[in-house]
């Protein structure tokens, strides 16, 4: 392990787990844990899970979990020694210099360093005569120079050759140009440049890594923007273009727009608030984000059918938040840099009359709703009536609901309590169809069956079973792990994957380390960290743990090499099915 014993200790002492993640997530207290909305995916009702005295979260919806660090890597997008950085930081810790033995560390690190001096020749491109025209391009799209520079944007050249081979003159390697997806791999092997005769737009994250680009085609060629693919260090659900200068405007508002050209059009109008998801829809990590700078947001999306339907999604997916949520619709089917363009120097103004008047997700969908309907027609005025009470019962705010209960039973001239009836059947109604805890459970063991972690675990159910309970005892129990420790070896273990936490846990234990989710966060990837915090959840601290560990220990005794391989593969879901009941109705 890269980072010292005592350093991860330390800082262990020193993070509380609930104090980070409410960084994050607001959580609640319910009995012994804390609740709240789970941050990497999107849901109304809570299923996010933060155990302070256990350190370790897990989320029933979605099974993403983890120790404090894993919480960090994941929702900073960083790796482990990374995570640990910004935690020590936050402790007030500093690292110790160490060498960097961590290859996926070093290969962010050249892929930084390569787009980095590849944004800087493609923006020496701009100003050179091969890129003229690209110039000119962007002139004709009335973009400033100070705009240009602002943004270092810039200029791919035709040739699919130049910036390979400027990069190889700086001593990159044409697997790390590969890598960070700055050229393409060739049949033969070759590397060849991924953009060619584009307008160049660099993709910043919020330390001023140059993590990916945009490139815009001249000419109607398809595509039109060509995008960075996933890299070891840009992942476009997770990172909002412009948001580096956005979030020290933000002022408690952020403007969402569709694109790279809105953005920088909205910033040289003085909306240096604006930014734009990259080329795909809003996902519940960028809105988390977004919340994570501001308490309202502003979308601002074409006013297209297309742009609409975006707009509907991005409600629903900001809407867990918390965010004050607002829609500015831009009139004459314009986008938000056509418009401003359109009025010359009244742009600016005029786009503020269109902020100011915007307002909030629900009466946009009221009023979008209205349009769709013929009001003087009874028929249709109860239609109408009874859908937007659908839409007011979504709100969580009984404040919220009685002013647009009272708003709409006022303007369509009806009584405000049949409307509050109907309300209060929508919100029955979203009860009902939330998940119960034993859908969850069922689902989790769907899931099982198609376990890519632990692909053996499905073959002895009961085995794995408790294997898992073996392993959470351990690390809810440390001193029952010192007694695991010596009674079972790893032989016992049945899943390669439990076996191998298996020998992490009893490795610690011998040498009397610290054993917690903390501790062993370094040996895992987050996803393997998710598996583990599930176990943790699934399997409550026991009361008295030496004697629970001995009867798991019983039952991979008794299941140890039972099930031989023809058997496994004559198994079918039923018996497999049958094996749980079975488990089932000893454990109670
Ligand atoms: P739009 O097609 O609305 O383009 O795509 P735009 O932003 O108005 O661009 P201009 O004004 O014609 O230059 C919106 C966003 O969707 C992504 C880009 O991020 C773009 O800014 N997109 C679009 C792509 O990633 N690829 C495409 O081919 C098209
Ligand atoms: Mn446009």
């Amino acid at each position: 392990m890269p980072i010292p014993e005592d350093f991860i200790n330390e800082l262990k002492s020193r993070t509380d787990i609930s104090e980070v993640i409410s960084g994050y997530v607001r959580l609640k207290k319910t009995g012994r844990s804390l609740m709240g909305l789970c941050p990497f995916h999107s849901e109304h009702t809570p299923s996010f899970s933060v155990s302070r005295e256990n350190g370790f979260f897990y989320c029933f919806g979605c099974g993403v979990g983890g120790d404090v660090i894993t919480f960090i890597r994941r929702i900073e997008n960083l790796d482990y020694v990374e995570a640990v950085k910004l935690l020590a930081d936050r402790a007030g810790m500093t690292l110790p210099e160490q060498n960097a033995d961590n290859s996926m560390t070093i290969l962010r690190n050249r892929i930084y360093e390569a787009n980095r001096e590849a944004a800087r020749f493609y923006n020496k491109q701009l100003y050179s005569p091969a890129g003229a025209a690209a110039m000119g391009y962007l002139k004709k799209r009335e973009l400033s120079e100070k705009t240009i520079i602002h943004f270092g944007l810039g200029y791919s050249p035709a040739s699919r050759f130049e910036l390979v081979n400027h990069l190889r003159k700086k001593g990159f390697t044409n697997s790390e140009l590969i890598a960070a997806n700055l050229a393409n791999q060739t049949k033969n092997g070759n590397a060849i440049d991924r953009f060619s005769d584009r307008v160049m737009f660099p993709i910043i994250d919020l330390r001023g890594n140059v993590i990916g680009f945009g490139g815009r085609i001249m000419s109607d060629i398809k595509p039109k923007y060509l995008n960075t693919s996933e890299t070891p260090v840009f992942n476009k659900s997770r990172n909002l273009f412009a948001l580096q200068f956005a979030k020290n405007k933000a002022k408690g508002q952020l403007i969402l727009v569709e694109g790279y050209m809105d953005v920088i059009a909205l910033h040289q109008a003085g909306f240096e608030n604006a930014v734009a998801t990259l080329g795909t829809a809003l996902t519940a990590e960028q809105s988390n984000i977004i919340k994570r700078y501001c308490d309202e947001v502003v979308i601002c999306y074409d006013s297209d059918e297309a742009g609409q339907k975006a707009t509907a999604r991005a409600i629903s997916i900001l809407r867990p938040t918390g965010l004050n949520i607002k829609v500015l619709t831009v009139p004459n089917g314009k986008d938000p840099d056509e418009f401003i363009r359109s009025y010359k120097d009244q742009g600016s103004a005029r786009f503020r009359m269109l902020l100011e008047k915007s307002g909030n997700d629900i009466e946009y969908n009221i009023s979008k709703l209205k349009a769709s309907f013929d009001l003087n027609v009874p028929s249709q005025r109860v239609e109408f009536l009874t859908k937007a009470a659908r839409m007011i019962s979504e709100l969580d705010n009984p404040v919220e609901r009685d002013v647009y209960i009272s708003r709409l039973s006022k303007e369509l001239n009806v009584e405000k309590n049949s409307m509050k009836q109907l309300v209060d059947r929508g919100i029955r109604q979203h009860e009902k169809k939330q998940y119960s805890q034993e859908q969850i459970r069922a689902e989790n063991i769907m899931n099982a069956r198609n376990d890519r972690l632990n692909s053996e675990k499905r073959f002895n159910l009961r085995a794995a079973n408790a294997e898992e309970a073996l392993i959470s005892l351990m690390i809810l129990n440390p001193d029952a792990a010192v007694f695991v420790a010596q009674k079972v070896r790893p032989e016992l273990f049945v899943t390669a994957f439990n076996r191998r936490i298996y020998e992490i846990l009893m490795k610690r234990a011998e040498s009397g380390l610290d054993i917690s989710m903390t501790s062993i966060a370094g040996e895992f990837s987050a996803e393997e960290m998710s598996r583990i915090a599930g176990m943790l959840a699934a399997h409550p601290r026991e009361n008295d743990a030496v004697a629970a560990a001995g009867e798991y220990i019983s039952i991979l005794e008794e299941e140890s090499g039972r099930l031989t391989y023809d058997q496994i593969a004559a198994a079918d879901n039923e018996t497999i099915m049958e094996q749980l009941r079975k488990m089932k109705k000893k454990k109670q």
